[in-house]
This record gives C-alpha cells, sequence and structure tokens, in this order.
C-alpha cells in the first residue's frame, strides 16, 4: 500500500495513540502481556437462560444493525491475524449457533486464514444439524457447555427443556470430527455441585475432556455470592471422592485449566483428563493471552474491564486498518493488571461486578 506523496506508510503501531503508550507490535498491555487469543461474540442471543449468566427473561438483544456484519468479522479477524499477533481466533456468543450465517462466517474465516486455530463455543443446541456443515466449513474444534445429566437439573439450571437436544448436538460433534471434544461445567451450590464425579465419569467414557469453572460474577441478575461459589479446591475434594487426581506433568504453558490425570483408586491406568479453572480463587490474570471482541464490535480487554473501545463504528466512519489497529492496541494497552475478586479471600471488598453479563461478553 502507498500513501499520497511517496511517504512511506508506517506500521500500525507507530499510527497516532489515543491513549499515553509507546509505540509497539502486537496487543501488549503495561504488564508485558501479549494477547494471541482472540475471542469473538457472533450475537448476544441465546436459546438457553442458564442462571449464572442470563436472566429468565433474557436480556434486552441487540438490534440487528447494531451487530457486526460477516464483512467486519472478517475484516477484524484479518486486522487482528495479519497485523496484531492473533494466532488463535475463538468464536462465542451468547449463543454462537442462533446466528443464521455462522457456517458462512466460519467458511469465510477459514479461506481467509487457512492455518488458523478456530474453536467455537456452544450450548449444542442445534448442533446435531449444524456440526458436519461446520466441520466441513473449516471449524478445528468445538467447547460444549454441559452442567448436569439430569433432565430436570438441566431445565432448571437453563430455564429450558432441551436436555436431549444437547446429547444430540454432543454426538454429532464428536461423530463430525470436531474433537477433541471440551465440555464446560460450572457448578453451583445446592443445583447441581454433586453432579461433578458422574459428569467425569460420562466425559472419560466418551474421551470428551471435561473442564469445571469457578462460577464467576457474570450473571445478569447479579445474584453471585462468595459462599454460592464451589471452589476449585471443593471441586478437587468431591471428585477424590470417587478417582483419583494427580497434576498432569505436561507443562501448563498459561492456559486457565489446571489440568489433572484422572485415575481409579488403586489402579495405575490413566483414564483421561480433568480441567479445573479456578478463575476466582485462584485467578490466571498473570498468564492472560485473551483479547475479546463483542458481538457490537467493541474491544474489552478482560471480561472484568469497565472500559470497551468501539471498532464497529470507526469501521463504518470509514477508518482505514491502521486506524482501527491502532485503537486495538490502545484498548489492550489499558488492561487491568487482575480482576480483584479473588485477592480477600473469596471475593475482594472493593470488586465491581461488570455490568455486562457473560452473555454479553462473550465467554
Ligand atoms: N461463571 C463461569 N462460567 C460461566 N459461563 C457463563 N457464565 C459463567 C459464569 N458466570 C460459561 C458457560 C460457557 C462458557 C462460555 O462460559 O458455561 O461454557
Ligand atoms: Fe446461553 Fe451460554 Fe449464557 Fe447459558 S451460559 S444462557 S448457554 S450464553
Amino acid at each position: 500500500m502507498t500513501v499520497q506523496l511517496g511517504m512511506p506508510l508506517l506500521p500500525s503501531s507507530a499510527r497516532a495513540a489515543t491513549v499515553d503508550r509507546p509505540a509497539f507490535e502486537g496487543l501488549r498491555d503495561r504488564y508485558g502481556r501479549v494477547a494471541t487469543d482472540l475471542r469473538l461474540s457472533l450475537t448476544d442471543k441465546c436459546n438457553l437462560r442458564c442462571s449464572y449468566c442470563m436472566p429468565a427473561d433474557g436480556l434486552p438483544w441487540l438490534a440487528k444493525q447494531a451487530v457486526l456484519t460477516a464483512d467486519e468479522i472478517l475484516r477484524l479477524v484479518r486486522i487482528g491475524v495479519d497485523r496484531l499477533g492473533v494466532r488463535e481466533l475463538r468464536l462465542t456468543g451468547g449463543e454462537p449457533l442462533v446466528r443464521a450465517d455462522v457456517v458462512e462466517i466460519v467458511a469465510a474465516l477459514r479461506r481467509a486464514h487457512p492455518e488458523l486455530p478456530i474453536a467455537l463455543t456452544t450450548n449444542a443446541v442445534g448442533l446435531d444439524v449444524k456440526a458436519a456443515p461446520l466441520k466441513a466449513a473449516g471449524l478445528s474444534r468445538v467447547n460444549i457447555s454441559l452442567d448436569t445429566l439430569h433432565p430436570e437439573t438441566f431445565a432448571q439450571l437453563t430455564r429450558r427443556p432441551f436436555f436431549d437436544r444437547v446429547l444430540a448436538g454432543i454426538e454429532a460433534a464428536d461423530a463430525a470430527g470436531l474433537g477433541p471434544i471440551k465440555i464446560n461445567s460450572v457448578l453451583m451450590r445446592g443445583i447441581n455441585d454433586g453432579d461433578g464425579a458422574d459428569l467425569l465419569a460420562w466425559c472419560l467414557e466418551r474421551g470428551y475432556e471435561l473442564r469445571f469453572i469457578e462460577q464467576m460474577p457474570l450473571d445478569a441478575d447479579h445474584g453471585w455470592t462468595r459462599e454460592g461459589t464451589v471452589t476449585a479446591a471443593e471441586m478437587r475434594e468431591r471428585l477424590s471422592e470417587r478417582f483419583r487426581l494427580s497434576p498432569d506433568p505436561r507443562a501448563r504453558d498459561g492456559a486457565p485449566a489446571e489440568r489433572f490425570e484422572v485415575r481409579l483408586p488403586g489402579c495405575d491406568e490413566v483414564l483421561g483428563i480433568v480441567g479445573i479453572i479456578a478463575s476466582v480463587t485462584e485467578p490466571f490474570c498473570a498468564d492472560c493471552k485473551r483479547t475479546r471482541i463483542t458481538a457490537e464490535g467493541k474491544v474489552m480487554s478482560c471480561l472484568f474491564s469497565h472500559e470497551e473501545t468501539d471498532l464497529r463504528d470507526l469501521m463504518r466512519g470509514g477508518a482505514d486498518d491502521d486506524d482501527i489497529a491502532a485503537r486495538w492496541q490502545d484498548a489492550m494497552w489499558l488492561k487491568p493488571r487482575a480482576h480483584g475478586m479473588g485477592h480477600v479471600g473469596l471475593g475482594a471488598a472493593d470488586f465491581v461486578q461488570p455490568d455486562r453479563s457473560m452473555s454479553a461478553i462473550g465467554g
């Protein structure tokens, strides 16, 4: 590309920053972290109402014009990958399969980035039909949310009677070759906190990798409490009633999940791996490699960030790639050091829950 007057084009990092920061390549922050893992939300809508995320009546959804178009998504991913060092992409929501053009978006992303790992986080409703087309379009793998194996508990927790559809979705994803299948479970006290060992046995039998996630204060109802949080330590203790867990000798490499090899008591055979993501009690902020873009095109440097940087209106206003890259870098430069909810016991006194729920940020 050339500019008028024969001037050499400045690299994106040298474009005027709107925040006080040095010029650099990539998505760096003030604490030395470099974000290479992009989580991009395709929609804020969802067909479930998990109580740790959404209120029973749903949320006021974004207007269609507010949501990034497929072309805008492609452009942002291209800028991320070609200029800013993004090496991995995860498509999230809300529920990304609710978006009618999800298969076309994956196919276009794959054509543009033949080598990029592209994963999708889904609740698996509708995946029975979409798994094979998504695989054919070039999707690499899926993470699926499943918190219980009891249909009634599922209906209570998600406020929808879709348990069988979710199981069908998981099976279809496995059959389509979207593995290794990872299952995400959030345990809630008094609802499904007794379901952990059964979920683990079920995943081990099928070769799925289960990861338990500590419940974070990202529910739209603001009902999260420290006491209600089933901690990683508690999860390990409950699982140890049936299984023997030992730390996975492979390096953790900044991954949020602490991984354990799973054996039956008295047996040497490793049955599989379980991950425990202690976002609240043992935060991994120091190793975070993530940058997030919401369905309406706002960069969020952290799930718990109170700052949002809009890229959509920049694009719609005719900004060039250099400007968009520079604004994205500005946003990431200000990424907070840590979320602060785990610093005093279970949750710092001064922790302020963000206004957005998980579904409105992108998981
Ligand atoms: N705490 C922890 N995990 C959550 N998820 C949604 N809301 C929360 C929360 N408040 C999980 C979902 C899904 C992933 C995207 O995030 O279970 O697996
Ligand atoms: Fe939907 Fe996921 Fe939120 Fe559940 S956690 S309501 S599946 S967006």
